[in-house]
C-alpha cells in the first residue's frame, strides 16, 4: 500500500513540474545587465540608489530595500513614509513588503513612528518565522531590532490634513494635484535573480486602521524567480480584491507579454465595475528575460526605468483616457 502510493506521487510529480510553466520554455532569463524599475518620478532617485548596488555587484535583494528607503525618508514625498498624510485622526500609518529571489516575504502594516517600514519587513521575512507583522507588534519588533521611533508627521503633512478638512485623498491623487503614490519598485541583478519592494503610507486620511494593498503578498507586490515580478500602485481596495501583482506574474507565466499581464488584471478591476471608476490603479512588470510593461487605468501614471545606463520616467497611457 506504502509502495503504491510511493509509485503514484513518484510518476506524477515530473508532470505536475512540467506543466507548471508551459508557456515560459521560450523565456530565457537576463543575465549581467542589471535593471529597476519604479513607480512615479519619486522611482528615479530610488532607481539611483538601487542602480548603484547592482553597479556594485549587490543582491537585487539590496538592492530593492535600499531604493524604496529613498522616498521614505523624503519629506516632500507625501505619500510614502516619512512626511505622508495621516490618516483621520492625525497619525501617519506604513504599510510595506518585500520579497526575495527564493520566495520569501516579509511585510508590516499600520505601523506607526518607524522611518523605515521597508527595512523592518525585511527583518521580519530574514529574522522571523512570519511574513507579516502590524501596528503595536511591528512597532515592538522594530524597536528591538534597534530602529529608533520618531515623528513622522511633517508640519506640511498635517497643514495638509487641517486644510483639507480630513478629507479623504485617494491613492494616486494628491492634494496639490500632482499624481503620486505608493513606490513599489523591481530590481533584476547582473545573475538575473529578482526582489521587489513596495512602501507607502496609504490612502490620505484613511479610517483608522485601513491597511492597503502595499503590504499584502500578491496584492501589492509579488516576486516569482522564475517567471517575473509584479508590483502595484493606486487604489489598494481593488488591488487586494483582485490579488493584483500576482495575477500579472501568473499571466506572464502563461505567456502574457508584461505589458498584456498589466493589462488584463486592470480589465479584471474595470469589468466588476462596468468600466466606469473614479479612481486609478496601475501596474508595473518585470519578466525573467529583462522585459518590462506596464499600465494604468487612468492618465497620469508614469515609471521609472533604469536600464544600459539611462534612468528615465516613462509616462503609460491610461485604459481610460
Ligand atoms: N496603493 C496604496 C494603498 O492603497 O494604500
Amino acid at each position: 500500500m506504502k509502495r503504491r502510493r510511493f509509485i503514484k506521487t513518484g510518476i506524477l510529480a515530473p508532470f505536475a513540474v512540467a506543466s507548471a510553466a508551459p508557456d515560459m520554455r521560450g523565456v530565457k532569463r537576463a543575465i549581467g545587465n542589471p535593471l529597476v524599475i519604479s513607480t512615479w518620478k519619486h522611482g528615479l532617485a530610488a532607481n539611483e540608489t538601487a542602480m548603484r548596488i547592482l553597479q556594485n555587484g549587490g543582491s537585487c535583494l539590496d538592492a530593492v530595500e535600499a531604493g524604496a528607503r529613498v522616498p521614505e525618508a523624503d519629506p516632500t514625498v507625501s505619500s510614502v513614509g516619512y512626511g505622508g498624510i495621516p490618516d483621520r485622526d492625525g497619525h501617519v500609518t506604513l504599510d510595506a513588503s518585500i520579497m526575495d529571489a527564493d520566495g520569501n516575504a516579509g511585510a508590516v502594516a499600520f505601523l506607526e513612528g518607524i522611518k523605515h517600514p521597508v527595512s523592518v519587513a525585511r527583518l521580519v521575512m530574514e529574522k522571523t518565522k512570519h511574513v507579516m507583522l502590524v501596528g503595536e507588534g511591528a512597532k515592538k519588533f522594530a524597536l528591538a531590532q534597534g530602529f529608533k521611533e520618531e515623528n513622522l508627521l511633517t508640519e506640511e503633512a498635517r497643514r495638509t490634513w487641517l486644510k483639507k478638512n480630513k478629507k479623504s485623498v485617494f491613492p494616486g491623487e494628491t492634494p496639490n494635484g500632482k499624481s503620486h503614490d505608493t513606490i513599489a519598485i523591481l530590481a533584476q541583478d547582473k545573475d538575473g535573480k529578482l526582489a521587489g519592494a513596495c512602501t507607502t503610507s496609504g490612502w490620505g486620511n484613511k479610517m483608522r486602521g485601513r491597511v492597503g494593498d502595499s503590504p499584502i503578498i500578491g496584492a501589492g507586490l509579488y516576486v516569482d524567480n522564475d517567471v517575473g515580478a509584479a508590483g502595484a500602485t493606486g487604489l489598494g481596495e481593488e488591488v487586494i480584491k483582485t490579488v493584483g501583482s500576482f495575477l500579472v506574474v501568473e499571466l506572464m507565466r502563461q505567456g502574457y507579454e508584461p505589458d498584456e499581464a498589466c493589462l488584463e488584471a486592470l480589465q479584471r478591476i474595470l469589468h466588476r465595475h462596468r468600466n466606469t471608476v473614479r479612481f486609478s490603479v496601475a501596474y508595473i512588470a518585470l519578466r525573467k528575460d529583462g522585459k518590462t510593461g506596464s499600465a494604468s487605468i487612468l492618465n497620469g501614471f508614469k515609471y521609472a526605468l533604469y536600464r544600459d545606463g539611462k534612468n528615465i520616467l516613462q509616462p503609460t497611457e491610461g485604459i481610460i483616457k
